[in-house]
């Protein structure tokens, strides 16, 4: 087998035979295949498509390129969730502890940010002493006793997607389906877990700009994980406009730690309730009640162990930005959109995110909203308090944020877009 020929393949138009993805999945996983071989495939993939049957083998051959996971020890039924990502998208972090606080055991395994999407690892760390690499014995340990963990996936889970999803961020070969849906699917199905829930975002902050394409990311993803025995559902959710009122780290570990206290924005609620109802009825926990849990305290209680479990003080001061600055609204009326991609590349912008994998982000910095769409607002009233410890990324931020919002007169009709779509 030889590389030029199966990039020639995809190039004109042709199917990868099996035998040629299992070949150049394991010959570039072993270095064989050099990167600039592999981004010329992956750019005709992302022009040329795989059918179904090739997606499935291309996935089924990256699980192959490393080790698999199994919590068939654990008392408890896993269930897991992945979000394709979006702006303010805190989920996970409510949503693990509560769904362990209801009887299931929640592996999470999560990655950091690139780009305008915040990393929920990225995000656990601002919390003083947290850390993220934990062995697959202290893994299978903290789910038995705690319910939950989040953390990063072993470099030995699906090796072949690390280097290709590295390659893809610099090639502009990420926003494509068979690309997405075997990149995620290889990750989990590899990692063991029981059932699986998706979170496919559509919207001006996702990768899926349109509801039919997010459609076909969902029924492959979902396809994919029926053809490796894992029951898998998946939630098509708004991307429109930022989830919560926040978007950067520390800042959003705050707003989760309000939602597992009974509180917080009432979209994040409902989407972290609906997310959870779903991986409990997946992991035959149906009588369980995750709104109760919220309220009675008891996620919030596994939420303190999962976080005490991984070095991080669940009572620690979060980190502050040095430097604030608001934007406030120019005239009255109603605001009626709120851009998700311009508040992402905001936050971004002022440190939460990184551009390079090597970067560091701020823990502190990010945007906090003062109005959704929907919201009245007065000429003057602060819309966003933008924070960062590097008040020169203000200027860089607010061009962001121009033409990222709308205020009609008041009295405008405002049509709210639901959080599930689908
Ligand atoms: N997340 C992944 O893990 N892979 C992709 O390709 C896109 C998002």
């Amino acid at each position: 087998m030889d590389v030029i020929s199966v990039i020639r393949t995809k190039r004109d138009r042709g199917r990868l035979s099996d035998e040629q993805i299992d070949w150049v999945i394991d010959a570039y996983t072993r270095g064989e295949v050099a990167d600039e071989q592999m981004s010329a495939l992956a750019m005709a993939v992302f022009l040329n498509g795989m059918d179904r049957g090739e997606i499935a083998r291309w996935t089924a051959a990256m699980i192959d390129s490393g080790e698999r996971m199994d919590f068939s020890v654990l008392s408890r039924p896993t269930a897991d969730k992945h979000s394709t990502g979006g702006v303010g998208d805190k989920i996970t972090l409510p949503l693990a502890p509560l769904v362990a606080a209801c009887g299931a055991a929640v592996p999470q395994l999560s990655g950091r940010g690139l780009g305008h999407t915040g990393g929920t690892l990225d995000k656990l760390e601002s919390i003083p002493g947290w850390r993220a690499n934990l062995t697959n014995e202290e893994m299978v340990r903290t789910l038995e006793d705690v319910g939950a963990v989040i953390c990063a996936a072993g470099s030995g889970l699906a090796p072949a997607d690390k280097k290709l999803y590295a390659l893809r961020d610099v090639t502009a070969t990420v926003d494509c389906i068979p690309l997405i849906a075997s990149s995620i699917m290889s990750k989990k199905i590899a990692e063991g877990t029981g059932s699986l829930v998706l979170d496919v975002k559509v919207g001006s902050g996702a990768f899926m700009r349109e509801l039919e394409q997010a459609r076909e990311l969902a029924r492959t993803m979902v396809g994919l994980g029926a053809d490796h025995g894992l029951p898998t559902v998946a939630l098509v959710t708004d991307m429109n406009t930022p989830l919560g009122l926040t978007a950067g780290n520390a800042l959003e570990v705050r707003e989760s730690v309000e939602v597992l206290a009974g509180g917080g924005p009432a979209d994040v609620v409902e989407l972290t309730l609906a997310l959870a109802r779903e991986m409990l009825d997946a992991a035959g926990l149906k009588d369980a009640d995750p709104a109760k849990a919220l309220m009675d305290g008891s996620a919030m209680d596994t939420w303190r162990r999962m976080i005490a479990a991984q070095g991080g003080d669940p009572d620690a001061v979060l980190p502050t930005a040095r430097e604030t600055h608001t934007v406030t609204a120019a005239e009255s009326g109603v605001l009626t959109r709120l851009d998700a991609m311009g508040v992402g590349l905001a936050a971004w912008r002022l440190g939460a995110g990184r551009s390079r994998k090597e970067d560091p982000v701020q823990a502190a910095a990010g945007v906090q909203l003062h109005a959704k769409p929907g919201d009245s607002v007065f000429a003057g009233q602060t819309l966003m308090t933008l924070h960062t410890d590097t008040p020169e990324r203000f200027a860089y931020a607010l061009d962001a944020l121009e033409g990222a919002y709308d205020i009609a007169p008041a009295g405008t009709g405002f049509d709210a877009r639901p959080i599930v779509l689908e």
